[in-house]
């Protein structure tokens, strides 16, 4: 089964004779990620307790379809087959996270060390198929006890558990492993999970969202936790992992001015990439949050002289998560005062729309987003550690046709292709690029209805591994497989 059908090598190959796209900076980076909860299962095995995603996906109507990551991809016990087919596409470099409660199920004190040992086994394994480990110590999944003991990421307490647990890691981990995160997408958890209230725990203080509450406090509130939280790890990490690099995964679509020509788009443009964005690395690189976020947020917390030396370049490199690119025009309707929109008053879309409501495809933005960092942060070493679609209706598509995926290939074609131009024609330092994501696995509140895998889990058959042409075609353009060892 893990052969593709030779047609689609021959298609892959011609694309790639069509092009120059096989830039030598990228050719070194077919990289690939996941995350625990979205892919591990086994919830309640080898000593885990729960994080604040099993109980939020065990309430009803959470999720689609009822959907939890009880079991997921099972790569707690398949993650010897996913490496080895990592291994046949070539793949250099893996990124995954670490169950913060697989490790200390308490949150805090006593380490599970079926939990050390099995992520042992992981980064073993890949090292052995050649494999760099790339980890993220915080993919969303906060250890229930301590929502339960302090409200988790709206209480200052929890910068203490974090650096104590990051260290745990750090020190089980950090002799084979040298680069890391702290935080996936602080962005959007903060603002889906305490403003909107579709991700967990649920909380809903977005005023136009949510039937209850009136003000839109907590998402900050777990913003400046989430900034302390990572400067007390990062300097853990200075003493435990000398040798390493460390980082934040920040991720933004791009916010293109809706009328290129109104001054008051292109603000409510540049506000969306602050709010995003300069949120978290502002207050890193350039010491403190953006001017755009202190004038509209009365709740905002201030850093100490001492939080602001705490945080000063605790970015080794840019990780940054990509999608998509929205248009922008000012709003009253939220604190930003912005407005994001897929369509212009001509009826011009932005693009193509994918599967996820939220995700149309525009592989210029991407470039401009590369270009956005670059100036905005004194020209950092970036690595892309996410981007990738979900094919429209892919759920729908049987077996074995919805493996030929051409949605997806031509997603990352035209992505790379900007990605490109971004290194070569604008001098852009970026170093890696990682596709989202090496296995379809649970969505979050969709469940496992949208699909971003470049393989195919069968969720109906045993989750049976079938890789797909987009697989095939990474492997190809980095030019790198190695089929056939
Ligand atoms: C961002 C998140 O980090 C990841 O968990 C999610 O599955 C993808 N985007 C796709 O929505």
């Amino acid at each position: 089964g893990r052969r593709i059908q030779e047609g689609w090598q021959i298609q892959a190959a011609a694309r790639l004779q069509g092009t120059n796209l096989v830039s030598e900076l990228l050719k070194h980076y077919p990289n690939e990620t996941t995350a625990a909860y979205q892919v591990e299962g086994a919830a309640g095995e080898g000593g885990r307790s729960a994080s604040i995603w099993d109980t939020f996906s065990h309430l009803p109507g959470k999720t689609h379809k009822g959907d939890t990551g009880d079991i997921a991809d099972d790569f707690y016990h398949r993650f010897h087959g996913d490496i080895q087919l990592m291994k046949e596409l070539g793949m250099a470099k893996f990124r995954l996270s670490i169950s913060w409660s697989r490790v200390l199920p308490e949150g805090t004190g006593e380490v599970n060390e079926e939990g050390i040992a099995f992520y042992n086994q992981v980064i073993d394994a890949l090292l052995a198929a050649g494999i760099e480990p790339f980890i993220t110590l915080y993919h969303w999944d906060l250890p229930q006890r301590l929502a339960d003991q302090y409200g988790g990421w709206l209480s200052a307490l929890v910068a203490f558990d974090f650096a104590a647990y990051a260290d745990v890691c750090f020190k089980a981990f950090g002799d084979r492993v040298k680069y890391w995160t702290t935080f996936n997408e602080p962005y959007t958890f903060c603002t889906v999970g305490y403003g909107a209230g579709i991700h967990a725990p649920g909380r809903c203080s977005d005023r136009k969202r949510c039937a209850e509450g009136d003000s839109e406090v907590e998402p900050w509130t777990c913003t400046h936790n989430v900034l302390l939280a990572h400067a007390s790890a990062v300097a853990r990490f200075r003493k435990t992992v000398p040798d390493g690099r460390i980082s934040m995964n920040l991720n933004a679509e791009w916010a293109e001015p809706l009328n290129p020509k109104s001054a008051a788009d292109k603000d409510a443009a540049e506000r969306h990439m602050e709010w995003q964005i300069g949120a978290y690395a502002d207050p890193i690189f350039r010491g403190d949050y953006p001017e755009s976020v202190k004038a509209r947020v009365p709740t905002l917390q201030t850093f100490t002289e001492a939080d602001k030396a705490a945080l000063k370049d605790t970015m080794d490199y840019f990780a940054f998560n990509h999608y998509t690119s929205k248009y922008a025009t000012p709003t009253g309707d939220n604190q930003e005062e912005v407005a994001v929109l897929t369509v212009r008053p001509d009826g011009e879309h932005i693009g193509v729309q994918a599967d996820s409501d939220w995700l149309w495809v525009v592989p210029w933005g991407f470039r401009r987003c590369l270009n956005w960092i670059d100036h905005r942060y004194s020209h950092p070493t970036i690595i892309v550690t996410e981007n990738g679609v979900d094919v429209p209706h892919e759920e729908t598509i049987p077996y074995p046709q919805v493996l030929n995926d051409h949605f997806r290939v031509d997603y990352f074609q035209s992505y790379l292709s900007e990605a490109v131009k971004a290194v070569e024609e604008d001098g852009v330092d970026l170093q890696g690029y990682f596709a989202w994501s090496q296995l379809d696995n649970l969505e979050w509140a969709e469940g496992f209805s949208q699909r971003f895998g470049i393989v195919h889990v069968d969720f109906k058959h045993e989750l049976k591994r079938s890789l797909k042409y987009s697989a095939m075609w990474l492997a190809e353009f980095f030019g790198t497989s190695r089929q056939g060892q």
